[in-house]
């Protein structure tokens, strides 16, 4: 899905991280379980106005990035290139590889690997207005210009602003911008200079305090705590509930937890009425903060009718998967009076945990009688109530296999 501006992006990741001294190229560092330069792009994957990303790399390591991306779902690397002699030519190298299509351009360097959906959105929507934008902020500290160990100025910080990535640009502009620098032998450590030059003013955009960039040893290791106190939040308990009733009626089948059970009567609904499933779907859905089932598949779609709920079931699973999230435990209790349903209740757990991807006991149901009160006492239909918790699970792509 697209939205907004379309915009290709280039990832300048071709250092070799001197300063870092590790052995690896920086990009391949690993950080929290995966290389350096892969958290930034699996966000920049998320962006919705981003189509298409050049990753600039050192020449060595492109056969293992493009594996990497290809590997984890990265669908929108379509370049992996090799860099230059510094930032600003490796930036050059991926212009050059990108697609016809996108006019505007991100650029977001490699090393940053705390890029925020919303700030990329942010820069590319005051890049698409201002011709040039970038994330900056501002000096909190006093700074000072000094040479060899003594203060010479104290400056104003009130107008300085500490540089970041993302940077977005008119792809033209952007263009010309790198061959008029190339032309004159300018160098510049960031591409909004190279626009600036240009007598073109540049956007500065609020940037983020925690969008670090890992330069030296001490930013691997605060990068590594971040990480690790994230991590620990979203460890944060996700429960859901749901609950579903159906009439009994004729010429039906009896479906429950995805088992055909042989009954006089089956349940009357638009599906094949299977409340324990449809129970847990709404827990499930209910527990990612993603609505219930009538919103998913609307019982006024003709494709439902008489669905296989198990078949529903699975498309939740996977909706779970692309927005972060596994199922951890569903519990169900089933309301009827007859038939007796315990004999079935180790096959409707098998189901249920089978499309679910989770071990047996992960999944458990149980079944009550209401001792003859009410509408379920008077066998007149079944009821399920289900509560299902989620754990955090890294977010698979959509349509993604398994
Ligand atoms: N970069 C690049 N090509 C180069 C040099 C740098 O693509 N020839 C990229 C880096 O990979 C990084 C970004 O530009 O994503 C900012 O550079 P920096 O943080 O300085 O990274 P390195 O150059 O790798 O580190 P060092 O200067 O310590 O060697
Ligand atoms: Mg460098």
């Amino acid at each position: 899905m697209n939205a907004g501006v379309r915009t290709a992006a280039v990832v300048p990741a071709a250092g070799r991280g001197e300063r870092l001294g590790a052995a690896t190229p920086k990009s391949l560092v690993m950080l929290h379980g995966r290389p350096l330069v892969h958290h930034a792009l699996a966000t920049l994957q998320q962006v919705d106005e981003i189509e298409t990303i050049a990753v600039v790399v050192p020449h060595d390591a492109v056969s293992t990035i493009q594996e990497m991306a290809r590997r984890s779902g990265l669908t929108k690397v379509a370049a992996v290139v090799p860099g230059g002699a510094d930032r600003q030519a490796s930036v050059a190298c991926g212009l050059q590889v990108l697609p016809p299509g996108p006019d505007l351009v991100l650029v977001h360097d490699g090393a940053r690997p705390f890029l925020s959906r919303p700030l990329a959105s942010e820069v590319i929507a005051a890049g698409a207005r201002a011709g040039a934008a970038t994330a900056a902020l501002p000096v909190g500290e006093t700074v000072k210009r000094g040479e060899g160990g003594w203060a010479l100025e104290t400056l104003d910080r009130g107008s300085l602003y500490r540089i970041q990535t993302p940077q977005a640009f008119h792809r033209a502009l952007l263009a010309r911008a790198h061959e008029a620098a190339a032309r004159e032998g300018f160098r510049g450590s960031d591409d909004a200079v190279l626009v600036e030059r240009l007598g073109i003013p540049v956007r500065l955009v609020p940037g983020d305090p925690t969008n670090l960039k890992v330069t030296v040893p001490e930013d691997l290791a605060l990068a590594e705590a971040l990480l690790a106190r994230d991590a620990d939040a979203g460890r944060m308990l996700r429960v859901g509930v749901g609950f579903d009733a159906h009439r009994f009626g004729p010429g039906r089948p009896l479906v429950l937890g995805g088992v055909e059970i042989p009954h006089a009567r089956g349940l009357v609904g638009h599906s094949d009425a299977d409340v324990i499933v449809h129970a847990v779907m709404d827990a499930l859905l209910g527990a990612a903060g993603l609505g219930d089932i009538g919103h998913h598949f609307p019982p006024t779609d003709p494709a439902y009718q008489d669905a296989n709920s198990l078949v529903l079931l699975a498309r939740v699973s996977a909706l779970l998967g692309e927005h972060g999230w596994r199922p951890a435990h569903v519990d169900v209790v089933v309301l009827a009076e007859a038939p007796r349903l315990a004999p079935h209740v180790q096959a409707m757990r098998a189901a249920i945990s089978g499309i679910l991807h989770v071990a047996h006991d992960r999944v458990n149901v149980k079944a009550t009688t209401t001792e003859g009160m009410g509408a379920i006492g008077r066998e007149e239909g079944i009821a399920a109530q289900a509560v299902a918790s989620l754990e955090p699970a890294p977010p698979r792509p959509r349509g993604a296999a398994g």
